[in-house]
């Protein structure tokens, strides 16, 4: 039986999450280590990171923010955050997702929090910057987003995409990942469009336990000149949309990097996977078949 309670996040819960995360990713490779060299010295200050981001996204409506909790220890009557996910709808354009229910129409003033939003956090991180942060990678990812738009195409043009997902050292491997996850694949399978994530280095088989059973399909640091190239990691996966069945993407230049991901195993998978369809394909052509 879980112990915890899943839900949508308020934007009070926000500071929570953004806390859950400093801790999350302190040693993580890219979060931790390259973009907040200076974490231990303003541990605090790696919060503004996240919660900057996620002030400015929870104004998007086609954004979501998930929340697990569980009692505080020292009083239960109270709930304290112990798991985070943020899940963004991507589309091709606003209107896909405003015709899925998730935005606003054009016309509609809270199209306008948004922009607010992001202009008082340039204004904050302009007065408080965030002294964990290294000055030339703090927008390492903002600079590296253009390489993957050929990825978010064709089938998978229309994708719930998981921005972040992190559970409190102290809960986790007890299921909150995943439930946090299932809220995306669950949606994604609803609405019978693509459910994608970038894995951090080493928790690709979580994602794959998970429901991303295809993939990688991509690198967060392929492309000539992105500045995520030597940044472990970042493997692309997807859930398909219902009844999709893409080829693997053959081995190239966009495999290059460092991490724990087993290549050699995904190869052959892939070359099994090649084989069976080049079957199925030739039963299907064969004489007498239909
Ligand atoms: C990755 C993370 C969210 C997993 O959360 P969690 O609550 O510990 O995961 P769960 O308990 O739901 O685990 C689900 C399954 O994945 C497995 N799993 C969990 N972490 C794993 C890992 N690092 N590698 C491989 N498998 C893992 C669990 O054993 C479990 O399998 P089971 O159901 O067969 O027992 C958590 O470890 C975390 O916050 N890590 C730091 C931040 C981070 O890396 N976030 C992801 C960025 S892409």
């Amino acid at each position: 039986m879980p112990t915890f309670k899943l839900r949508r996040a308020g934007f009070l819960d926000l500071p929570a999450a953004a806390r859950t995360c400093s801790l999350a990713f302190d040693d993580d490779v890219l979060f931790g280590r390259l973009i907040h060299p200076y974490r231990r010295s303003y541990p605090g200050d790696v919060d503004k990171y996240w919660y900057r981001r996620f002030v400015v996204d929870f104004w998007d409506w086609s954004h979501v923010f998930l929340v697990t909790t569980g009692p505080d220890a020292a009083d239960k009557t109270k709930e304290v955050v112990t798991g985070f996910a943020h899940w963004s709808r991507i589309a091709p354009g606003w209107r896909e997702n405003y015709r899925a229910g998730w935005g606003l129409s054009g016309l509609d003033p809270r199209r306008l929090l948004q922009p607010l939003c992001r202009l008082l956090m340039s204004f904050l991180a302009f007065v408080s910057p965030n002294r964990a942060a290294s000055k030339e990678d703090e927008l390492i990812i903002e600079r590296s987003y253009n390489y993957l738009d050929h990825i978010w195409t064709g089938d998978r043009s229309e994708s719930w995409y998981l921005e972040c997902l992190a559970v409190h050292p102290d809960y986790q491997r007890q299921g909150q990942g995943r439930a946090l996850v299932g809220w995306g694949l669950q949606q994604a399978l609803k609405e019978g469009i693509a459910c994608s994530v970038i894995a951090a280095d080493g928790k690709e088989r979580f994602y794959q336990a998970c429901g991303f059973d295809v993939g990688p399909v991509g690198r967060s640091g392929e492309g000539e000149g992105n500045p995520l190239r030597e940044v472990p990691g970042g493997l692309v996966f997807f859930h398909e949309k219902r009844g999709v069945v893409l080829p693997d993407r053959e081995l190239g230049s966009w495999t290059y990097g460092h991490g724990v991901f087993d290549w050699d195993n995904w190869e052959k998978q892939a070359e099994a996977r090649r084989h069976k369809m080049s079957l199925i394909d030739g039963f299907s052509t064969a004489p007498g078949t239909h």
